[in-house]
């Protein structure tokens, strides 16, 4: 299958909320926002999020079939690193390079900024993303106990970079 990367905007804001709902209704460790949260998040506040060019998608055709957060670093002194997530494609598309072309996208994004690791965080359970990210060239640096509660149960995340 063709897919198509490119950096989401303001239009795209009511396909990127619908699948970003069903993302955290469907893979809960995979976000930070709960579902109550995102569907409390009107379109206009989707098309504010989007406004501000931090928000990759990928696409079969004319549909949004998954999204990537890409924040490069700001300050002087950490302008060598950019994060990255959410990271979801829609089940339907696991397996199929969906999500590999979403991560070229960025990779490729990001070395043409002059950006030297691209950064993430990982619930130490979920396991399909962790085999993703390794498969990709990420390294897991750090553990990261009791960042995360889901519904007031702590769990813990992985910290993993990508040297560009
Ligand atoms: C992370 C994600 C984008 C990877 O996409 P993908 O297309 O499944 O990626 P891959 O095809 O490389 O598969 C990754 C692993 O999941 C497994 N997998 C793929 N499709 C699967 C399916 N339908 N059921 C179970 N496992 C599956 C693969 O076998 C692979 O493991 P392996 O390397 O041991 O074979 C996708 O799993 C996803 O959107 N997950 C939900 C959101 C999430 O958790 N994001 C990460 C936040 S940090």
């Amino acid at each position: 299958m063709a897919f198509s990367f490119t950096t989401l905007r303001s239009e795209h804001a009511a396909v990127w909320r619908a699948l970003k709902l069903e993302g955290v209704r469907d893979f809960p460790l995979g976000f930070l926002h709960s579902e109550a949260e995102t569907l409390a998040t009107p379109i206009d506040g989707a098309k504010d999020i989007l406004n501000h060019g931090a928000m990759r998608g990928v696409f079969d055709g004319e549909t949004l079939i998954g999204f990537c957060g890409y924040r490069p670093l700001l300050p002087e002194r950490i302008r060598h690193r950019a994060e990255i997530g959410p990271f979801f494609v829609t089940a339907a598309y696991h397996g199929k390079g969906a999500a590999q072309v979403l991560i070229n996208g960025v990779i490729q994004e990001a070395v043409a900024a002059g950006i030297e690791y691209l950064e993430l965080f990982v619930d130490t359970e979920n396991d399909p993303a962790i085999r993703f990210y390794e498969r990709q060239g990420f390294e897991r640096t750090a553990m990261h106990p009791d960042g995360v509660r889901i519904d007031g149960v702590s769990r813990s995340d992985y910290f993993y970079r990508l040297r560009l």
